[in-house]
């Protein structure tokens, strides 16, 4: 079968697995016997999911995890690409790490990721950041184990940008995650889309779908653990199965995974709207454990702009998406991303943008000026607005959205909703009776009282008052389901 070949073959991932023990072998010969990793990363839930994979491989290689980056004998940086603001503070902090050099010049720094899959910045590190050690970019990523021994054996800096761009998708190399009860995973890496402003498609390759056995393995092994709030990953999950030869379409996976039992819920993202279809919907409203919220980015309200950016789809069928999804779900969250300022939108245009947002009502945005990506298409098309006009443009559509996302927050007070309490304490401490953050259905942010000790657990909690950007509840009783 076609795909099989995109799997990492058994052969493979013994040499990988061979070089871990090497590695392994090297740091106990210097009198370490459990090295010390620590890793940070940019960018988006995928490149979180790349990071846990690449613990994974440091855990094989006998590394424990530290947060301090000046204990560390392995750091790694995995980066991001999207916008030049990622790529800046991605050079901030790799400056930083020439400090730890000094103090600790055994300790071996690593740029890994999305950004550094490009040759231009590959280069850039190469002749200006002489205690980078090794950079390696997205293709690579398996053969990472194999890179920390060359350099940890040569002494070599090692640069590796190389391998099919169609990628070699790693299976039986166990992540290791963050703690606690929220978990992403990957069903698909790369992108086909090439929306005309995005870099994704050319540092992550092209699409291709894990098989859905190992996807459904993977999520029951996940609801063993204890992970009840859990993220199916892809650039664009619905095409996920496109490259399987129709045996499992994305709403086929929802629904195998609907079935598996346990008390958890599953969310995924992201989704395009040209390949969000009624059969995504209908599954989503079916099944129960499916979570009835949805991220899918509209990115502009003008159909001459949303042409210009690739998007194959219309305004119009976008609000018909919406009108459907939600006369099934009436209850639906839905978030999207827009970009302002993308070359050649006019105020006008932006003015449709706005229109969109008053007829959507999203319960949430993520907002991005436009930002120029070396070797996509729109990186040279001439700009209408000045600098100045886009900044005002990206302020009205903030103040618009936020509007909106209070009404729509108002609308929980005095009503009862089931949520899954984190770990994770109230940080921002404002309102300090709601001591524990959770999450609804709908990834609502909801500050609770009364949750001491329900960490994990779905709880029924009636919501008290509202922000912008979050609920405050009470929790009411513990459910049972
Ligand atoms: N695959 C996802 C998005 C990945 S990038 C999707 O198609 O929805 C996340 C968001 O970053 C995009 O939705 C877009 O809004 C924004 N983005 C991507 N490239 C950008 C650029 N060059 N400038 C500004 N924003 C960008
Ligand atoms: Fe980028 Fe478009 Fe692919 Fe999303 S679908 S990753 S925006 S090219
Ligand atoms: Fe960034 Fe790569 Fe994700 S460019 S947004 S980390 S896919």
């Amino acid at each position: 079968m076609e795909n099989r070949s995109r799997v990492m073959s058994r052969e493979l991932l013994d040499i990988q697995k061979n070089y871990c023990c090497k590695i392994n072998e090297i740091y106990a010969e210097r009198g370490i016997n459990r090295p010390l990793a620590f890793t940070q990363t940019f960018g988006c839930q995928q490149n979180e999911a790349d990071t846990e994979l690449i613990r994974g491989m440091l855990a094989l290689m006998g590394f424990d995890f530290t947060d301090d980056m000046a204990s560390a004998d392995v750091i790694i940086v995995n980066t991001c690409a999207i916008r030049d603001h990622a790529e800046q503070r991605v050079y901030g902090n790799v400056g930083e790490l020439s400090h730890i050099k000094k103090e600790n010049p055994s300790a071996i720094t690593v740029l890994c990721g999305c950004m550094a899959q490009q040759q231009h910045v590959a280069e850039r590190i190469k002749n200006s950041y002489p205690y980078v050690d090794i950079v390696f970019g997205t293709y690579a990523l398996s053969r990472f184990p194999q890179l920390l021994y060359t350099r940890l054996s040569s002494g070599k800096r090692v640069f590796d940008l190389d391998g099919d761009e169609k990628g070699i998708i790693i299976e039986d190399i166990e992540p290791v995650r963050k703690k606690g009860h929220k978990a992403w995973l990957s069903i698909m890496y790369g992108c086909n889309n090439f929306c005309s402003y995005c870099v994704v498609p050319y540092v992550r390759g092209r699409e291709r779908s894990r098989e859905p056995e190992a996807v459904l393995r993977e999520f029951e092994s996940l609801v063993r653990q204890g992970y009840k709030d859990i993220t199916l990953l892809g650039q664009n999950v619905n095409s996920y199965g496109n490259d399987l030869g129709g045996k499992c379409d994305f709403p086929d996976l929802l629904r195998k995974i609907n079935d598996i039992p346990g008390d958890f819920w599953v969310r995924f993202m992201t989704s395009h709207p040209k390949d969000a279809t009624k059969k995504l919907f209908d599954t989503m409203a079916e099944c129960e454990k499916v979570c009835a919220s949805i991220h899918l980015p509209v990115q502009a309200g003008s159909d001459r702009v949303l042409q210009d950016m690739n998007r194959r789809y219309t305004a119009e069928k976008y609000l018909s998406l919406v009108d459907y999804a939600r006369k099934l779900m009436p209850n639906l969250t839905i978030t999207s991303d827009i970009i302002v300022g993308f070359p050649g939108e006019t105020n006008e245009e932006f003015q449709e943008t706005i229109e969109l947002l008053e007829k959507v009502r999203f319960d949430s945005l993520f907002t991005f000026i436009f930002s120029p990506r070396r070797g996509t298409k729109a990186y040279d098309m001439p700009d209408v607005l000045t600098k100045e006009e886009k900044q005002k443009n990206f302020d009205r559509l903030l103040e618009v959205q936020n509007r909106i996302s209070k009404e729509k927050n108002d609308l929980y007070v005095g009503k009862t909703v089931k949520v899954l309490v984190g770990r994770e304490e109230n940080e921002k401490n404002y309102n300090n009776e709601y001591t524990k953050q959770s999450r609804t259905e709908g990834f609502k942010l909801v500050y609770l009282r009364g949750a001491e000790g329900l960490e994990g657990q779905f709880v029924n909690a009636v919501i008290e008052r509202s922000s912008t950007w979050a609920l405050f509840g009470a929790v009411i009783e513990r459910e049972q389901r």
